[in-house]
């Protein structure tokens, strides 16, 4: 089912999300309904609080763009209670992000392109893998979903100044998007 997308200023965005247990309500629905949402919205990767559930479930399908980035092709991720952890020795750059609950925000982001990655699947199976370049930067940029932070905390105090104008209208509900969207204040 496709549901709709919680923009900036919603607090469903801005807690910690808990752990799924292995009893959770209808766990294989809120994965499809992640999905939906997603391609509905051409979106890369998504959060389960993007959807209103504080719950540590991403999805991520960034097929899309293995024309550029070739590690991306084929490569879709269910990722149930994730583990990220940053490794040192990854290459450290600057690539430009945009976040489907910010819609018209596209900021630079600083990220170490390499992650070690524990999750489990939709059946609780474990897995673990090193994942380097523009997928390790996507799965971060998720992770930080379920603890409630945004790509837009990580920017420059500067770039965060010049666009508070934008983040001030999505948080009064003036979104500009091709996806139904729910704000806080409307
Ligand atoms: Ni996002």
């Amino acid at each position: 089912m496709i549901e709709p997308i919680y923009i900036y200023g919603h607090p469903v965005l801005r807690k910690v999300s808990p752990a799924v247990e292995k009893d959770y309500p209808d766990l294989k629905k809120l994965i499809e309904n992640l999905k939906d949402t997603m391609y509905k919205s051409d979106g890369i990767g998504i959060a389960a609080p993007q959807i209103g559930v504080n719950a540590r479930v991403i999805y991520i399908d960034a097929g899309v763009l293995a024309d550029t980035f070739p590690e991306l092709e084929g490569k879709k991720l269910v990722l149930v209670n994730p583990e990220v952890e940053v490794l040192d020795d990854g290459d450290r750059c600057s690539r430009e992000e945009g976040c489907l609950s910010l819609p018209g925000i596209h900021e630079n982001v600083t990220r170490t392109e390499k992650v070690n990655l524990k999750w489990l699947d939709e059946d609780f199976n474990s897995h673990e893998e090193e994942i380097s370049g523009y997928l390790a930067r996507v799965i971060q940029h998720e992770y930080d979903h379920l603890d409630g932070i945004l790509f837009i905390d990580h920017i420059a105090p500067i770039r965060k100044q010049l666009i508070r104008g934008k983040l001030a209208n999505l948080v009064k509900g003036k979104v500009h998007c091709d996806y139904r969207t729910k704000c806080f204040k409307k």
